[in-house]
């Protein structure tokens, strides 16, 4: 039996020397493959007697199990061993500063909705929120829009497709609805702003499909056109820092509101950019009005008793006022450059005590 213990220690020499998966594959196929050392071995049983085959053949089988357990074994050590070479060697960094770095920043809108929010807090409006998927009452009926009226056409609504029950619901197309739930849900007197986004199907240099309002509502006895007027120019003055811009208000229709009024900016749009204060061109920057009766009774508010004013101001187009954006589609196009151009820092929250912008 020496030449099978000679065999043995020669191949555990061999396993153990095996520096690769490559190599440990090589002495298993040189040892215990079809044609290998061992294997060669089991093919001489055949020549012998029975008891020598017996014992013999036994011998054989052992070596063969130690061999294989001692390579199964191996193989495990140089796959570990593998695997903790590729993880060293797949190492990131991920402290390392990448090869360009562009800091976010706040989206203009969002910083003037913020300005916004802390002006009108300041006069008192709490913030109110509502759906953006809205239905056909609180965007529509509820404002007084006559059932099947063309007027619902006026504002280019997206319309979901019918549920089962015939209902349509649409993305709202102004923050108005909002009233409608505030009203429903709330006793007079009532001061609220809500702010969101709106969409029509509408894109040129001052419209997108998607934009963003501030809904203004008061509600309580005796309220006048006189109010709105104030506050209005207040927050006007208060938004642009300066008492240099000038404003008009013309007569308008909104089936919500009676009577109703349009408010322009005065500014200058010569030359790409635009400025305010000068010039002779006038941008709409927001509707308003008292509220109408009918609004208020579908709310279930007596107007003998209450009267109130609303107003809804577009966000994006007072950004563009007072930071000098030409085109409002811009503000949409995710474009990086313009972000860093005209993004604000995420550190410096609006608020009256410290400045807004
Ligand atoms: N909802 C109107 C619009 O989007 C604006 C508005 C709000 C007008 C409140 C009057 C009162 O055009």
């Amino acid at each position: 039996m020496t030449d099978l213990n000679t065999l043995e220690a020669e191949v555990l020499a061999q396993v153990a020397a095996a520096g690769d998966l490559q190599a440990l594959d090589a002495v298993r196929v040189a040892a215990v493959g079809k044609t290998g050392s061992i294997s060669g071995l089991l093919k001489t049983l055949g020549a012998m007697s029975p008891d020598e085959r017996k014992e013999r053949g036994a011998a054989i089988n052992a070596l063969r199990d130690r061999v294989q357990s001692a390579i199964t074994e191996k193989k495990a050590a140089l796959e570990a061993a593998e695997l903790d070479a590729r993880l060293s060697r797949e190492t990131l960094d991920l402290t390392l500063p990448g090869p360009y770095r562009r800091k976010g920043s706040v989206h203009p809108t969002m910083q003037v909705m913020d300005e916004m929010v802390s002006i009108f807090a300041d006069m008192g409006f709490a913030v109110a929120e509502g759906p953006d998927i809205e239905d056909d009452f609180h965007n529509f009926t509820a404002l007084n829009f006559p059932e099947k009226h063309p007027a619902r056409e006026m504002h280019d609504t997206f319309f979901f497709e019918p549920k089962e029950t015939g209902e349509r619901m649409l993305l709202r197309t102004h923050t108005s609805p909002v009233q409608v739930r505030t009203m429903v849900s709330q006793k007079p007197p009532i001061r609220i702003i809500a702010p969101g986004r709106t969409y029509r199907c509408d894109s040129d240099a001052t419209h997108t499909p998607m934009f963003h309002q501030v809904e203004g509502l008061v509600i309580d006895k005796g309220i006048h056109m006189g109010h709105l007027k104030w506050t209005l120019e207040t927050f006007i003055a208060r938004f642009f820092e300066t008492d240099a811009v000038t404003t008009q208000f013309r007569p308008h229709h909104f089936p919500f509101t009676e009577p109703s009024a349009e408010m322009d900016v005065q500014c200058d749009r010569s030359g790409g950019e635009i400025k305010i204060g000068q010039g002779t061109s006038w941008l709409e920057i927001l509707g308003c009005g008292m509220v109408h009766p009918n609004v208020l009774r579908a709310c279930g508010i007596d107007p003998d008793e209450y009267q109130g004013f609303a107003f809804g101001m577009g966000v994006d187009r007072l950004g563009m006022l007072k930071y000098g954006m030409p085109d409002l589609r811009d503000m949409f196009a995710s474009d990086s450059r313009w972000l860093a151009h005209y993004g604000f820092s995420g550190f410096a929250a609006p608020n009256a005590a410290s400045g807004l912008s």
